[in-house]
């Protein structure tokens, strides 16, 4: 256990709290002639033109949740290309007032766009064997490196199923620029909604994700190139996690490379130069040296057996998962009117929890450690107040012991883990600790993520950003619920965190709320125009 690094991260999280009275340390204004450039490329670097799905998959939208081995495509061009474009391309360009920005089928905090993706590919149909940067913006892969084919069968004996690996990075400044010091865990965030969203994806293909836990950051940077990259000043690829997209759902996958590959990445030629992203860029030190504190090291091999299906299925508009995922948006406020059943609030609840062959969370991040605090507003069938569901058994007990003695916990459904804590009306509250933003009280319901924060960080620091990741891949899980059932959703990274704190009774860092989300009606900006999302690439 190293305490000191332990410290510094505690320090970290508590320097970049909101609190009512003031805001986690940032520019204060948006420096526009140096906003960075949210897309990365790789100037020189041999540019493949990918084809866009023609027709998206067919899968009904509950299947996304499901796993078909009749399903399963082979890896070929087309196929890798349109899991990219449903996991990470774009969804749409907005306009307003003569200007004009791209959305894309992850969310991210501020719209900046911090994950970058790269694939290790196996020779398929038409491209060779390597390393590749994924532009979403082109819809292209930039050859970053050439592969040995040799290499596939020491991959394939290694693995015992195909597949291919999937890496991300993040780009601290993109976040930074706006958010300050409070970027690290936006960046985070962001990972973990394009970890799920990749998930979610590759099942459409009949493939699964795995995550690939016993690797350290090191490791990941050997084997994306990164450690061999001159990028320009504080604009560097921080290495997250790397996955294995494969065949057979059901394989047991290990989850680290060997040795010998590792070593094979690390005499690659890398080729490409990374794009300047901003003209001048600010050093928010905490930020890297955060980074770097969480870093993961080499660890054993870990497996997590999850439950078998919940099955609370509320019914669903008729739409294909594809087109579900397609138009995700984060809504920018509610009708203050409009209620979800309270079948399609359980619903969304249980689809947050890990369960067996069921993605996102079967990619096996970790042991499910947050929980959610729920301002229950709009719910019918529900009386309105303060609500909270435990996502496993064995944080019940804590909680329940260090938050506040006059919480009812009345069970709402039995096998359900959902609790009453207070009957009331938390709109006021709700949107008070998200930092006074309307949407968290005029919605059907918002939420806190509640984390298992201390112990898990005291002994392993890494499990910082691990922790983060779950609150983006509960986040992910959240948008496309909403949008699924006629409603909509929003990630809420502003909250003030010890007034969530105050409002649990929660006095030290035990749990810590991590991430807000909120679920309500829409109200379309008629000011905004919509494009498609590849309209410019028309005449490829
Ligand atoms: C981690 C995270 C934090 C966010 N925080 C907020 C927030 O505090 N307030 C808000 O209105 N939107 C928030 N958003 C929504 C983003 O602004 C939105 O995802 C982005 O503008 C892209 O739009 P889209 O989700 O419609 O694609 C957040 C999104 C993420 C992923």
């Amino acid at each position: 256990m190293d305490h000191q690094a332990f410290q510094e991260v505690v320090h970290y999280h508590e320097a970049t709290k909101h609190h009512l009275h003031r805001y986690a340390k940032s520019l204060g204004y948006m420096d526009w002639q140096n906003q960075p450039n949210p897309f990365r490329s790789y100037e020189g670097a041999v540019s493949i033109p990918l084809p866009l799905l023609k027709e998206d998959p067919p899968a009904g939208y509950l299947e996304l949740y499901q796993r078909d081995e009749r399903q399963t495509q082979p890896f070929q061009v087309k196929t890798v290309a349109g899991f990219l474009e449903l996991s990470l391309g774009l969804s749409a360009w907005k306009a307003a007032a003569g200007s004009q920005w791209s959305l894309r089928i992850n969310p991210s905090s501020g719209n900046l766009h911090p994950t970058e993706a790269h694939l290790i590919l196996p020779p398929l149909d038409s491209i060779a064997s390597g390393v590749y940067h994924y532009n979403p913006l082109m819809h292209t892969l930039e050859k970053r490196a050439e592969v040995p084919a040799e290499w596939w069968q020491e991959m394939g004996r290694h693995f015992d199923t195909h597949g291919f690996l999937m890496g991300l990075s993040s780009i601290f400044w993109r976040e930074s620029w706006k958010y300050g010091e409070r970027a690290f865990r936006y960046c985070n965030h962001d990972v973990g909604h394009a970890l799920a969203g990749i998930s979610l994806a590759a099942n459409l293909f009949g493939w699964k994700a795995t995550y690939l836990n016993g690797l350290s950051h090191a490791k990941i940077a050997t084997v994306l190139g990164l450690d061999q990259t001159r990028f320009p000043h504080l604009e560097a690829e921080d290495p997250e996690l790397l996955c294995w997209i494969h065949h057979g759902s059901g394989m047991d996958i290990p989850r680290s490379l060997p040795e010998e590959i590792i070593a094979g990445f690390a005499t690659l030629e890398f080729t490409g130069q990374p794009n300047t992203l901003s003209r001048e860029c600010v050093n928010w030190e905490i930020i890297y040296k955060t980074a770097r504190l969480t870093g993961k090291p080499d660890t054993p091999d870990r497996k997590y057996d999850f439950a078998p299906s919940g099955g609370i299925n509320a019914a669903v508009a008729s739409s294909s998962a594809a087109a579900i995922i397609r138009r995700r948006r984060s809504a920018t406020s509610f009708d203050g009117r409009g209620a979800v059943t309270s079948n399609q609030f359980l619903s969304m609840l249980e689809k947050t929890i890990p369960r067996q062959d069921c993605p996102p969370f079967d990619a096996e991040l970790m042991e499910p450690s947050v929980h959610l605090l729920l301002f229950v507003h709009r719910v019918r069938e529900m009386a309105p107040g303060l609500y909270f569901f435990f996502r496993n058994d064995h944080d019940a007990g804590p909680i329940k012991r260090s938050a506040r003695s006059d919480f009812l916990w009345k069970p709402v459904l039995e096998g359900l883990p959902l609790y009453l804590l207070e009957e009331g009306d938390f709109r006021h509250e709700a949107m008070r600790v998200s930092c006074h933003q309307e949407i968290a009280g005029s919605g059907a319901f918002s939420l806190g993520m509640i984390a298992k924060f201390r112990d898990l960080i005291q002994h392993e620091p890494y499990r910082y950003r691990h922790l983060y990741w779950e609150t983006g891949m509960i986040g992910q899980v959240l948008y496309l619920e909403a949008e699924a059932h006629g409603v909509r959703g929003t990630g809420i990274g502003c909250f003030f965190d010890d007034a969530v704190h105050a409002i649990m009774g929660l006095k030290d860092n035990h749990y810590q709320s991590l991430y807000h989300f909120t679920i309500g009606h829409p109200v379309e900006d008629p000011r905004l125009t919509t494009y498609p999302p590849y309209h410019h690439l028309q005449n490829r």
